[in-house]
Protein backbone atom coordinates (compact mmCIF):
# COMPACT_ATOMS: atom_id res chain seq x y z
CA UNK A 1 0.00 0.00 0.00
CA UNK A 2 2.85 2.44 0.84
CA UNK A 3 3.89 3.02 -3.16
CA UNK A 4 2.89 6.01 -4.43
CA UNK A 5 1.00 4.69 -6.91
CA UNK A 6 -1.51 2.93 -4.69
CA UNK A 7 -2.48 5.98 -2.64
CA UNK A 8 -5.34 8.02 -2.78
CA UNK A 9 -3.44 11.60 -1.11
CA UNK A 10 -5.19 14.97 -0.82
CA UNK A 11 -3.14 17.92 -1.71
CA UNK A 12 -4.84 20.89 -0.24
CA UNK A 13 -3.06 24.45 -1.78
CA UNK A 14 -2.92 22.37 -5.36
CA UNK A 15 -4.13 25.52 -7.52
CA UNK A 16 -0.36 26.67 -8.14
CA UNK A 17 3.06 26.71 -6.26
CA UNK A 18 3.95 24.55 -4.46
CA UNK A 19 0.91 22.72 -3.38
CA UNK A 20 0.66 22.43 -7.29
CA UNK A 21 4.52 21.20 -7.69
CA UNK A 22 3.77 18.42 -5.35
CA UNK A 23 0.38 17.35 -6.73
CA UNK A 24 2.20 16.98 -10.59
CA UNK A 25 4.49 15.44 -9.22
CA UNK A 26 2.62 12.82 -7.08
CA UNK A 27 0.54 12.28 -10.36
CA UNK A 28 3.77 11.34 -11.83
CA UNK A 29 4.03 9.05 -9.72
CA UNK A 30 0.75 7.51 -10.28
CA UNK A 31 -0.80 8.80 -7.30
CA UNK A 32 -5.04 9.29 -6.95
CA UNK A 33 -4.89 12.89 -6.23
CA UNK A 34 -7.94 14.92 -4.45
CA UNK A 35 -6.67 18.46 -5.17
CA UNK A 36 -8.43 21.11 -2.97
CA UNK A 37 -7.97 25.26 -2.96
CA UNK A 38 -9.53 27.96 -2.55
CA UNK A 39 -9.23 28.94 -6.03
CA UNK A 40 -12.16 26.65 -7.80
CA UNK A 41 -11.21 27.24 -11.52
CA UNK A 42 -7.77 27.62 -10.70
CA UNK A 43 -7.50 24.07 -8.98
CA UNK A 44 -9.45 22.66 -11.75
CA UNK A 45 -7.17 23.97 -14.51
CA UNK A 46 -4.38 21.81 -12.80
CA UNK A 47 -6.88 18.80 -12.20
CA UNK A 48 -7.68 19.16 -16.38
CA UNK A 49 -3.76 19.41 -16.81
CA UNK A 50 -3.16 16.15 -14.80
CA UNK A 51 -5.80 14.18 -16.09
CA UNK A 52 -5.19 15.16 -20.34
CA UNK A 53 -1.60 13.80 -19.19
CA UNK A 54 -3.21 10.41 -17.93
CA UNK A 55 -3.21 11.46 -14.07
CA UNK A 56 -6.23 10.24 -11.68
CA UNK A 57 -7.39 13.50 -9.86
CA UNK A 58 -10.15 15.25 -8.78
CA UNK A 59 -10.35 19.05 -8.08
CA UNK A 60 -12.51 20.28 -4.95
CA UNK A 61 -13.24 23.70 -3.60
CA UNK A 62 -12.34 24.37 0.44
CA UNK A 63 -11.55 26.95 2.87
CA UNK A 64 -9.93 25.57 5.09
CA UNK A 65 -10.66 27.86 7.40
CA UNK A 66 -14.22 27.04 7.18
CA UNK A 67 -14.49 23.91 9.45
CA UNK A 68 -17.88 22.75 8.03
CA UNK A 69 -17.16 23.26 4.18
CA UNK A 70 -13.59 21.00 5.80
CA UNK A 71 -15.56 18.19 7.24
CA UNK A 72 -18.10 18.23 3.95
CA UNK A 73 -14.51 18.04 2.03
CA UNK A 74 -13.44 14.94 3.47
CA UNK A 75 -16.81 13.28 3.19
CA UNK A 76 -17.25 14.02 -0.37
CA UNK A 77 -13.42 12.55 -1.37
CA UNK A 78 -14.35 9.68 0.74
CA UNK A 79 -17.32 9.23 -1.44
CA UNK A 80 -15.41 9.85 -4.63
CA UNK A 81 -12.39 7.49 -3.86
CA UNK A 82 -13.46 5.21 -0.79
CA UNK A 83 -10.59 6.08 0.97
CA UNK A 84 -7.97 7.97 2.11
CA UNK A 85 -4.10 7.23 2.61
CA UNK A 86 -2.25 10.13 3.15
CA UNK A 87 -2.73 14.59 3.45
CA UNK A 88 -0.99 16.79 2.52
CA UNK A 89 -1.20 20.17 4.13
CA UNK A 90 0.02 22.64 1.66
CA UNK A 91 -2.54 25.87 2.02
CA UNK A 92 -1.59 28.59 3.32
CA UNK A 93 -1.19 32.29 2.98
CA UNK A 94 2.45 32.83 2.00
CA UNK A 95 4.45 35.16 4.72
CA UNK A 96 2.37 37.98 4.98
CA UNK A 97 3.93 41.46 5.44
CA UNK A 98 3.23 43.09 9.25
CA UNK A 99 5.36 45.13 11.31
CA UNK A 100 4.33 44.15 15.36
CA UNK A 101 3.24 47.59 16.00
CA UNK A 102 1.22 47.96 13.30
CA UNK A 103 -0.86 44.82 12.19
CA UNK A 104 -4.48 44.62 13.04
CA UNK A 105 -6.63 41.95 15.41
CA UNK A 106 -8.21 41.10 11.86
CA UNK A 107 -4.75 40.89 10.03
CA UNK A 108 -3.34 38.22 13.28
CA UNK A 109 -6.47 36.63 13.36
CA UNK A 110 -6.39 35.87 9.23
CA UNK A 111 -3.29 34.37 9.44
CA UNK A 112 -3.90 32.07 12.58
CA UNK A 113 -6.83 30.88 11.21
CA UNK A 114 -5.72 29.55 7.92
CA UNK A 115 -2.48 29.01 8.72
CA UNK A 116 -2.94 27.14 12.06
CA UNK A 117 -6.44 25.96 12.63
CA UNK A 118 -7.13 25.51 8.80
CA UNK A 119 -4.34 23.10 8.86
CA UNK A 120 -5.73 21.76 12.13
CA UNK A 121 -9.17 21.26 10.96
CA UNK A 122 -8.01 19.49 7.72
CA UNK A 123 -5.55 16.58 10.17
CA UNK A 124 -8.77 16.20 12.67
CA UNK A 125 -11.46 15.56 9.82
CA UNK A 126 -9.28 12.90 7.87
CA UNK A 127 -8.13 11.19 11.42
CA UNK A 128 -11.71 9.02 12.13
CA UNK A 129 -10.79 7.51 8.60
CA UNK A 130 -7.23 7.28 9.13
CA UNK A 131 -8.05 5.75 12.89
CA UNK A 132 -10.48 3.38 11.61
CA UNK A 133 -8.40 2.05 8.40
CA UNK A 134 -5.26 1.99 11.18
CA UNK A 135 -2.80 3.82 8.89
CA UNK A 136 -2.22 7.17 6.73
CA UNK A 137 0.43 9.83 6.86
CA UNK A 138 0.00 13.56 7.26
CA UNK A 139 2.68 15.83 5.86
CA UNK A 140 1.74 19.77 6.78
CA UNK A 141 4.25 22.64 5.30
CA UNK A 142 5.69 24.67 7.72
CA UNK A 143 8.02 27.15 7.03
CA UNK A 144 11.61 28.25 8.03
CA UNK A 145 10.32 31.45 9.57
CA UNK A 146 8.77 28.80 12.12
CA UNK A 147 12.71 29.12 13.15
CA UNK A 148 14.30 31.72 11.81
CA UNK A 149 11.92 34.80 10.82
CA UNK A 150 12.70 37.42 8.24
CA UNK A 151 12.21 41.23 9.30
CA UNK A 152 8.99 42.12 7.01
CA UNK A 153 6.71 38.85 8.19
CA UNK A 154 4.25 39.52 10.40
CA UNK A 155 4.63 37.75 13.56
CA UNK A 156 1.47 35.83 13.37
CA UNK A 157 3.44 33.59 10.32
CA UNK A 158 6.15 32.58 12.53
CA UNK A 159 3.86 31.79 15.37
CA UNK A 160 1.20 30.09 12.97
CA UNK A 161 4.23 28.15 11.43
CA UNK A 162 5.92 27.29 14.75
CA UNK A 163 2.36 26.05 16.06
CA UNK A 164 2.83 23.40 13.11
CA UNK A 165 5.68 21.87 14.57
CA UNK A 166 4.16 21.75 18.16
CA UNK A 167 1.26 19.74 16.69
CA UNK A 168 3.05 17.68 14.71
CA UNK A 169 4.97 16.22 17.78
CA UNK A 170 2.17 16.15 19.71
CA UNK A 171 0.19 14.60 16.92
CA UNK A 172 2.69 12.20 15.78
CA UNK A 173 2.67 10.86 19.45
CA UNK A 174 -0.49 10.31 20.23
CA UNK A 175 -1.50 8.74 16.41
CA UNK A 176 1.57 6.63 16.42
CA UNK A 177 -0.55 3.58 18.15
CA UNK A 178 -2.93 4.27 15.56
CA UNK A 179 -0.70 3.69 12.52
CA UNK A 180 -0.33 7.39 11.46
CA UNK A 181 2.73 9.25 11.00
CA UNK A 182 2.69 12.62 11.12
CA UNK A 183 5.58 14.94 9.51
CA UNK A 184 5.64 18.68 8.83
CA UNK A 185 8.43 20.14 6.00
CA UNK A 186 10.25 23.35 6.62
CA UNK A 187 10.68 24.81 3.27
CA UNK A 188 13.39 27.78 2.81
CA UNK A 189 12.56 30.39 0.34
CA UNK A 190 11.08 28.49 -2.97
CA UNK A 191 10.32 31.29 -5.41
CA UNK A 192 6.43 31.07 -5.03
CA UNK A 193 3.75 32.71 -2.88
CA UNK A 194 4.99 35.87 -2.23
CA UNK A 195 8.43 35.35 -3.27
CA UNK A 196 7.18 36.43 -7.19
CA UNK A 197 6.42 39.75 -6.35
CA UNK A 198 10.02 40.69 -5.07
CA UNK A 199 12.45 42.69 -6.73
CA UNK A 200 15.62 41.30 -8.22
CA UNK A 201 17.54 42.74 -5.74
CA UNK A 202 15.24 41.64 -3.12
CA UNK A 203 15.77 38.06 -4.44
CA UNK A 204 19.36 38.39 -4.52
CA UNK A 205 19.83 39.73 -1.14
CA UNK A 206 17.71 36.09 -0.40
CA UNK A 207 20.06 33.89 -2.91
CA UNK A 208 23.14 34.83 -0.85
CA UNK A 209 21.05 33.51 2.79
CA UNK A 210 20.63 30.50 1.21
CA UNK A 211 23.76 28.73 1.26
CA UNK A 212 22.65 25.78 -2.04
CA UNK A 213 21.01 28.76 -3.68
CA UNK A 214 17.32 29.24 -4.61
CA UNK A 215 16.06 26.44 -6.66
CA UNK A 216 11.63 26.39 -6.42
CA UNK A 217 9.82 23.78 -5.33
CA UNK A 218 11.17 20.50 -6.79
CA UNK A 219 12.78 20.24 -3.34
CA UNK A 220 9.56 20.09 -1.13
CA UNK A 221 7.78 17.56 -3.20
CA UNK A 222 10.81 15.17 -3.39
CA UNK A 223 10.67 15.62 0.27
CA UNK A 224 6.99 14.97 0.30
CA UNK A 225 7.01 11.94 -1.76
CA UNK A 226 10.56 10.78 0.77
CA UNK A 227 8.23 10.79 3.63
CA UNK A 228 4.82 9.22 1.40
CA UNK A 229 6.91 6.16 -0.22
CA UNK A 230 8.31 2.96 2.10
CA UNK A 231 11.12 5.47 2.70
CA UNK A 232 9.17 7.36 5.01
CA UNK A 233 7.54 4.23 7.23
CA UNK A 234 9.47 4.96 10.06
CA UNK A 235 9.73 8.87 10.65
CA UNK A 236 6.87 10.59 12.40
CA UNK A 237 7.02 13.81 14.24
CA UNK A 238 9.84 14.90 12.18
CA UNK A 239 10.34 19.24 10.97
CA UNK A 240 12.14 18.90 8.17
CA UNK A 241 13.93 21.41 6.52
CA UNK A 242 14.35 21.87 3.14
CA UNK A 243 15.93 25.27 3.81
CA UNK A 244 18.71 25.00 0.67
CA UNK A 245 20.90 24.61 3.74
CA UNK A 246 19.79 28.05 5.84
CA UNK A 247 18.97 25.93 8.64
CA UNK A 248 21.31 23.83 10.58
CA UNK A 249 21.58 21.48 13.52
CA UNK A 250 18.10 22.14 14.35
N1 LIG B 1 7.01 30.22 -1.09
C1 LIG B 1 7.88 30.01 -0.14
O1 LIG B 1 9.05 30.43 -0.23
C2 LIG B 1 7.49 29.25 1.10
C3 LIG B 1 8.47 28.98 2.06
C4 LIG B 1 8.11 28.30 3.21
C5 LIG B 1 6.80 27.88 3.39
N2 LIG B 1 5.87 28.15 2.45
C6 LIG B 1 4.51 27.68 2.71
O2 LIG B 1 4.10 26.77 1.70
C7 LIG B 1 2.70 26.87 1.47
C8 LIG B 1 2.44 27.16 0.00
O3 LIG B 1 3.15 28.31 -0.38
P1 LIG B 1 3.23 28.78 -1.89
O4 LIG B 1 4.54 29.45 -2.06
O5 LIG B 1 2.87 27.68 -2.80
O6 LIG B 1 2.09 29.91 -1.85
P2 LIG B 1 0.96 30.25 -2.92
O7 LIG B 1 0.35 31.52 -2.44
O8 LIG B 1 1.53 30.22 -4.29
O9 LIG B 1 -0.07 29.03 -2.78
C9 LIG B 1 -0.90 28.88 -1.68
C10 LIG B 1 -2.15 28.15 -2.12
O10 LIG B 1 -3.00 28.00 -0.98
C11 LIG B 1 -4.32 28.36 -1.36
N3 LIG B 1 -5.07 28.85 -0.19
C12 LIG B 1 -4.81 29.99 0.51
N4 LIG B 1 -5.71 30.12 1.49
C13 LIG B 1 -6.56 29.06 1.41
C14 LIG B 1 -7.69 28.64 2.16
N5 LIG B 1 -8.17 29.38 3.19
N6 LIG B 1 -8.29 27.48 1.82
C15 LIG B 1 -7.83 26.75 0.78
N7 LIG B 1 -6.78 27.11 0.02
C16 LIG B 1 -6.14 28.24 0.35
C17 LIG B 1 -4.15 29.45 -2.41
O11 LIG B 1 -5.31 29.63 -3.21
C18 LIG B 1 -2.95 28.93 -3.18
O12 LIG B 1 -3.33 28.06 -4.23
C19 LIG B 1 2.19 28.00 2.39
O13 LIG B 1 1.70 27.40 3.57
C20 LIG B 1 3.46 28.79 2.68
O14 LIG B 1 3.39 29.45 3.90
C21 LIG B 1 6.18 28.83 1.30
Amino acid sequence: MNAIANQVVIVTGAAQGIGECIARHLAKQGATLALADIQAEKVKAVQQSLSESGGNARAYFVDIANVELVKSLIQTILKDFGRIDALVNVAGLDAPAGLAWEISETEWRNVIEVNLNGQWWMIQAVLPHMMAQRRGKIVTISSVSARQAFPQHTPAYSAAKAGLIGMTSSLATQLEAHGILVNCILPGMIGTGTDIHMTQAEKDLYQQQFPLGIVGPAPVAHAVSYLLAESGDWISGTAMNVTGGLLKGI
